[in-house]
C-alpha cells in the first residue's frame, strides 16, 4: 500500500477529521501507523529528546536524524519534517535548500514551517518547486523571543484578526494544510471556514478540520503540559514504578529469575546431511 500523500491531506478540507500526532523514533511511529494520517515530526523534539528548553537550538541536522527514524518505522501515514529555526527564514531559496536536504535524506512527504504573512512568498516557491508545505500559525514556538511568552493568541479582535490574515496568506500560497496552535475558540473557527485547506488544531477547539497534539504530552511522560493537552495515559508514573521494582528486584537478586537463564544445550544437534 502506498503512503498517505499531502494532496490526499489537502482534500479532506470539511470531511472526515484528520488524526496526527507527533513522533521522533521508529518504535513509537510503528505503534501510531495504523491509527493516523499524518506523523509530524516536530521540532518539539528538542525538548523532548534532547532537554532543551525551547525548540531555538534545533538543527536540520537533528530534524534529519530523527526523520530517518520515523520513515524507517512506517509505511502508511505521511511523515512531515519541521524546519527548524535558523534554516528557512532569510529567504524563499534557504527554504528550498533546506527543504529539499530533509526531503531526499528522510524519504518524508512534507515540511511544516512557522509563520503567516511574512513566509507566504516562501511557501509558495517550495510548493512551485515540489515541495509540501504545512504552514503553522497563532502560537508559533520558534518566535519565542520575541513573543515572550507561550500563552493563547487571538483572544481580542485586534490579534485575531491579524491570525486570520496570516492563515489566508499561507492557505492561498499554497500550503496543502495548516496547523493553528493555542488560538482563540472564535478564530479557529474562523479561519478553518474561511481558509481552502485543512486546519490542524493544538490548542484549536474542535472547529479545525483535524487534531495533532506531542504524543509524550498525550501519553503523560511531559513535565509541565498546555492546558489544551488531554492525557490519554499515564505512562510517566508507570515508567517510574517499572523501574523502581526492577532496581529493588536486582537489589534482592529476585532477578533475573531461572525463566530469564541460559542453560548448556541439553540436545546435541543433528550432523547435516553433506
Ligand atoms: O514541534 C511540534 O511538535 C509541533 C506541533 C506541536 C504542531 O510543531
Ligand atoms: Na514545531
Amino acid at each position: 500500500a502506498r503512503r498517505i500523500t499531502a494532496p490526499q491531506i489537502q482534500a479532506r478540507k470539511g470531511g472526515d477529521p484528520i488524526v496526527a500526532l507527533t513522533s521522533y523514533h521508529a518504535h513509537t511511529a510503528r505503534l501510531l501507523d495504523n491509527h493516523v494520517d499524518v506523523i509530524l515530526v516536530g521540532d518539539s523534539l528538542g525538548m523532548v529528546m534532547h532537554g532543551l528548553e525551547t525548540t531555538v537550538p534545533v538543527t536540520v541536522d537533528m530534524m534529519i536524524v530523527h526523520g530517518r527514524a520515523v520513515m524507517r518505522g512506517t509505511k502508511r501515514a505521511l511523515v512531515v519534517v519541521d524546519l527548524p529555526f535558523g534554516s528557512y527564514e532569510a529567504s524563499p531559496t534557504e527554504a528550498f535548500h533546506t527543504a529539499a536536504r530533509i526531503l531526499k535524506e528522510t524519504g518524508a512527504g512534507a515540511v511544516k514551517l512557522e509563520g503567516g504573512r511574512r513566509m507566504a512568498d516562501t511557501v509558495r516557491f517550495l510548493v512551485d518547486r515540489g515541495v509540501p508545505v504545512m504552514g503553522h500559525v497563532g502560537l508559533t514556538p520558534q518566535a519565542i523571543n520575541t513573543l515572550g511568552s507561550f500563552k493563547a493568541r487571538g483572544r481580542d479582535d485586534a490579534e485575531a484578526s491579524l491570525i486570520l490574515d496570516d492563515g489566508r496568506a499561507i492557505a492561498e500560497a499554497g500550503a496543502f494544510s495548516l496547523v493553528v496552535e493555542a488560538i482563540a475558540e472564535p478564530v479557529a473557527r474562523r479561519i478553518t471556514a474561511e481558509v481552502g485547506c485543512p486546519t490542524i488544531g493544538i490548542g484549536g477547539s474542535p472547529a479545525c478540520d483535524g487534531q495533532i497534539l506531542v504524543l509524550e504530552d498525550m501519553l503523560g511522560l511531559g513535565e509541565r503540559v498546555p492546558k489544551f493537552v488531554k492525557k490519554y495515559a499515564n505512562l510517566g508514573p508507570d515508567i517510574e514504578k517499572a523501574v523502581a521494582t526492577y532496581a529493588q528486584e536486582v537489589r534482592e537478586r529476585a532477578f533475573p529469575g531461572p525463566e530469564h537463564v541460559y542453560g548448556p544445550r541439553l540436545v546435541q544437534k543433528p550432523a547435516k546431511a553433506s
